[in-house]
């Protein structure tokens, strides 16, 4: 049987540098908290009761943040290193044999196939631990690896207490560690706090055991940019481009056509089916899922919504909690705000706005309207400017509107109100009384014509000026 292994994710920090007043951790990036990223990598190497957070500086907050199937919380309630983090975490710990994995949890881009390989290069060399390192181009704010004439890793020395000639080395630590239990939780009572910072650094542990006669290995990796920390709001916009590029790509290898990909902004739950096209700055968000062959106009906004094969999205359009079935249509500048079911073939056009409505199959609203807690049947047609009075200022209420029913432009139904299937409501009528199927409803005043009353006006109006 393969050795067990225990994760510990970092995330007690503040994190000073974000000048924020919420944990670093619970900052976002490709739509996750930054913790979360780490926790679902860490589950592909461990089972849930194998896996603990180290959890200080608004703690509740975070644990809040940590779905199901959860982890193990442990409190560091002063924050003084990484190194004070995992001491923390030793008594409930140091009893568990195997290995033991360190992560951070402001490291969000690590892949579980890096994990696996550091741990696989742990578990392939006689060494007590590897550490994770790459080669940057400027490792500014990385520790530093350091090695012997033979190579040989002996210590891991932060930016603050480097000398020069440290700084100059550009193999940096990573943050990710995979140790062997035993040797680990026996020397970490070695760590002291004895530099600049007068914090206890984790990464003391690489000298502490390599002194002590364990030595440790370097799993170095080709690219850093999949491992990078962030410490401020800079480096998180970068992560964040990097989280979000990789969704896309991977939607454009499954067949979905993104325009300008790079402006776009996809949630990592969302799925989309083949030959749909994303257009420019479009936000696909939460758990959306949208079919194949739709369109998703320029700059609109879809949160957790179903989209079914053939809908087409206009520019600017915002879409929330809805499902819209097949072939249907809405925008440009429609808002369907919240809880509405578009069935298929149906149209909400410009500047109409929806809310918990249905839109039977075929329906149209194309200009101008407001359906809010509204049940239209199929084959409606909403004149532009139309709209339902769903809420008397203190509650909401109903409109039902039947199959084939015409709404004329203008209208206004005072909800609670019912119009038959086939029924005619006249422009600009205010109906407040159920409409019978196919009877046409006139909720206005007659129009007067008063011949030649403009020509009379016009001619006294030349008299008093003339
Ligand atoms: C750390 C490493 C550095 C490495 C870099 C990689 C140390 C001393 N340095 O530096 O070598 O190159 O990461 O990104 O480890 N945390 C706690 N409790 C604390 C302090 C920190 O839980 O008392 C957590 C933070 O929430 C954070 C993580 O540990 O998630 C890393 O801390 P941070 O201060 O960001 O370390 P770096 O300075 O980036
Ligand atoms: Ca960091």
């Amino acid at each position: 049987m393969e050795t067990p292994i225990t994760v510990v994710i970092l995330a007690a920090g503040l994190g000073t540098r974000m000048k924020s007043r919420r944990a670093k951790v619970l900052h976002r990036a490709g739509g996750r908290f930054l913790v979360e990223h780490v926790l679902r990598t860490a589950r592909t190497l461990a089972p849930p009761e194998r896996i603990f957070l180290v959890v200080g500086y608004q703690a509740d907050q975070v644990r809040a943040a940590i779905g199901t199937p959860g982890a193990g919380f442990i409190e560091q309630t002063e924050q003084k290193g990484t190194g004070h983090a995992v001491m923390a975490a030793a008594e409930a710990l140091a009893g568990l044999p195997g290995l033991l994995v360190i992560l951070y949890g402001d490291c969000p881009l690590v892949r579980p196939e890096t994990l696996a390989g550091l741990v696989a290069a742990q578990r392939t060399s006689s060494a007590a631990g590897a550490i994770l390192t790459a080669v940057m181009d400027d490792p500014t704010g990385y520790g530093r690896v350091l090695r012997d004439a033979a190579g040989r890793v002996t210590g891991v020395v932060e930016q603050k207490a480097a000398a020069p000639e440290q700084l100059a080395v550009r193999e940096a630590n990573m943050g990710l560690y995979c140790y062997q239990a035993a040797p680990f939780w026996r020397h970490i009572r070695d760590l002291r706090p004895d530099n600049p910072a007068r914090e206890y650094y984790l990464t003391d542990m690489v000298e502490i055991l390599h002194r002590a006669g364990h030595p440790i290995t370097a799993f170095r990796i080709a690219d850093p940019r999949e491992v990078l920390g962030i410490n401020d709001r800079v480096e998180l916009a970068a992560v964040d481009r990097l989280l979000r590029d990789r969704k896309v790509r991977e939607l454009m290898l499954a067949g979905v056509t993104i325009e300008k990909p790079e402006t776009v902004t996809i949630d990592p739950d969302v799925a989309i089916g083949m030959d749909t096209v994303v257009e420019p700055f479009a936000q696909l968000l939460g758990a959306t899922t949208i079919g194949e062959n739709c369109r998703i106009g320029a700059c609109s906004i879809v949160r957790d919504s179903e989209l079914a094969d053939e809908v087409e999205v206009g520019p600017f359009t915002i879409i929330g909690t809805s499902r819209l079935e097949s072939g249907a249509q809405a925008g440009p500048f429609a808002r369907l705000r919240m809880e509405n079911h578009v069935a298929a073939g149906a149209h909400v056009g410009n500047f109409v706005e929806l809310k918990k409505t249905r839109l039977g199959a075929g329906s149209k609203a194309m200009h101008l309207a407001y359906l809010g807690d509204a049940d239209l049947g199929p084959g409606v047609n909403v004149g532009a400017g139309a709209i339902t009075c769903n809420y008397d200022g203190s509650r909401k209420h109903m409109t039902r509107i039947g199959a084939g029913a015409f709404i004329g432009s203008n209208s206004t139904l005072v909800a609670p109100v019912e119009v038959g299937e086939g029924a005619y409501l006249a422009a600009g009528s205010v109906v407040t009384d159920n409409v019978p199927a196919d009877a046409l409803a006139v909720g206005r005043s007659r129009q007067v014509n008063k011949p030649d009353w403009a020509r009379k006006r016009r001619e006294l109006g030349k008299g008093r000026h003339g």
